[in-house]
């Protein structure tokens, strides 16, 4: 089994990290190339997304827009080693990421489960003069409703997946007063579904009128797929959550392991601070997302939703500890992500980034996806309830302004380094520093 461990990763050049990858996945480097920018790559100068397929993919396409591509290290998802492809503007996720999947592997890893691939179609119908009377014809003609939303799509039938089932709801007090709803439940398979149901909620929609008498509206997916929901948990030994920080400062693994359950309840009971808490957690989550040519909009929306499931905004995960006094994580959230279809078909670097992954159904990437969010909750509370944010942003932060100040090469770090000893990080003084060297 390959390693997701690829120690001093980090300290190699950009150009030697792909080597590294393709020793530690198994891929070639011209498997790899994808995920490089054509323009760039000495592997392969047509790797990455060409205009050409950007022009299929987009309505009046100029052009391609690039992101760093990084790779989370060291996770282990159900017992099973994974390279993890990261797609983020941020500093320090793909490093935090790296670094918590490190202390949750002393304890084994990730472990995730996930519910069957069901998205929700919705109907909604209208001028129905009787809302109970046409709920009870529903219900009466559901099998038959059922049998014909499942022919629609043959190939996945085929495939194992189709109809599932058929409810009914009635709005009561919207601003246009009572109406139907009615949900159709698909089993989506490895799709990201959105095509699948909105096909079958179309097709659907004349026998819906028919039976209730009245006028089907909307015939949309619902984002809040809350019946396809991923979960992944994870145990950190309390030895792995000592450290020291960078002034020396010492943090027992009780300090620790209880700074972030404190943390977690801030989230849990404040919205405010649920926001963020759950922002940290789509750092995450989005990374991969993205990198796998998925819906990102879609996993947000789901996300948010979800947790505002119970009528008040709260954490998407939960902390707590152990038996043992370790420190537990759990992360529960709707995954709607695909591995066939949209651009995860299209795009090369989303096709190369599941070959990285090993990934074979959508099921073991949304549980890959989950442990990556649960991973980089756990690196922001770390942080947060121990020396703060910023002293971990610092160096990368400091980076970014060296590059503005206009220093390049072996310059960039030499100034970063200085402003980070001297903890002021600014653009003028990086000038100031860049000036020195110059001399
Ligand atoms: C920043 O991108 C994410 C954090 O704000 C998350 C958090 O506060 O938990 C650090």
């Amino acid at each position: 089994m390959p390693s997701s461990r690829i120690p001093g990763f980090y300290n190699l050049p950009l150009s030697e990290r792909l080597e590294k990858l393709s020793e530690a996945s198994g891929l070639s480097l011209d498997e790899l190339a994808s995920l490089q920018n054509p323009q760039r790559s000495e592997i392969n100068a047509s790797a990455g997304l060409t205009d050409e397929q950007a022009d299929h993919m987009v309505e009046n396409a100029v052009g391609t827009f690039s992101l760093p591509l990084g790779i989370g290290l060291n996770f282990i998802v159900n017992g099973r080693e994974v390279l993890v492809p990261m797609v983020i503007e941020e500093p320090s996720v793909v490093a935090g990421a790296s670094f918590m999947a490190k202390l949750a592997r002393a304890a084994g890893g990730f472990t995730v489960t996930t519910t069957p691939p069901e998205m929700i179609g919705q109907m909604q119908v209208l001028e129905i003069n009787d809302l109970k009377a046409a709920w009870v014809q529903l219900l009466a003609h559901k099998d038959e409703l059922l049998s014909e939303a499942d022919s629609i799509d043959p190939i996945l039938k085929k495939l194992g997946g189709g109809a599932r089932d058929l409810e009914i709801r009635i709005i009561e007090d919207s601003p246009i007063g009572s109406f139907l709803v009615v949900h159709l439940i698909y089993d989506v398979r490895d799709a990201m579904g959105a095509n699948a149901v909105n096909t079958a909620c179309e097709k659907l929609a004349p026998h819906v009128e028919q039976i209730t008498g009245g006028r089907v509206h909307l015939r949309i997916l619902s984002n809040l797929a809350d019946r396809r929901l991923v979960k992944a948990s994870c145990t950190i030994l309390l030895k792995e959550l000592f450290f020291k920080n960078a002034d020396g400062r010492t943090f027992t693994g009780e300090q620790v392991r209880d700074g972030i359950i404190e943390a977690w309840a801030f989230a849990s009971a404040d919205p405010y601070r649920a926001a963020t808490h759950n922002k940290g957690i789509m750092n995450g989550v989005d990374a991969v997302v993205i990198a796998t040519g998925n819906d990102w909009r879609a996993i947000e929306a789901g996300a948010h939703a979800f947790a505002a499931r119970g009528g008040r905004y709260t954490s998407l995960s939960t902390w707590g500890k152990d038996g043992n006094g370790n420190l537990t994580g759990r992360l529960e959230m709707p995954m709607a992500v695909g591995i066939v279809g949209g651009a995860t078909k299209v795009h090369p670097a989303a096709k190369a980034a599941l070959k990285l992954m090993g990934v074979e159904t959508a099921a073991e990437l949304a549980g890959i996806i989950a442990s990556v969010g649960l991973a980089q909750n756990l690196a922001a509370l770390r942080a947060l309830a121990t020396e703060g944010i910023q002293q971990g942003h610092m160096t990368l932060h400091a980076r970014q302004v060296a590059i503005a100040a206009g220093a390049v090469g072996d310059q960039i770090e030499e100034v970063a380094a200085q402003m980070a000893a001297e903890k002021t990080v600014r653009i003028d003084r990086a000038e100031e520093i860049l000036n020195i060297l110059k001399k």
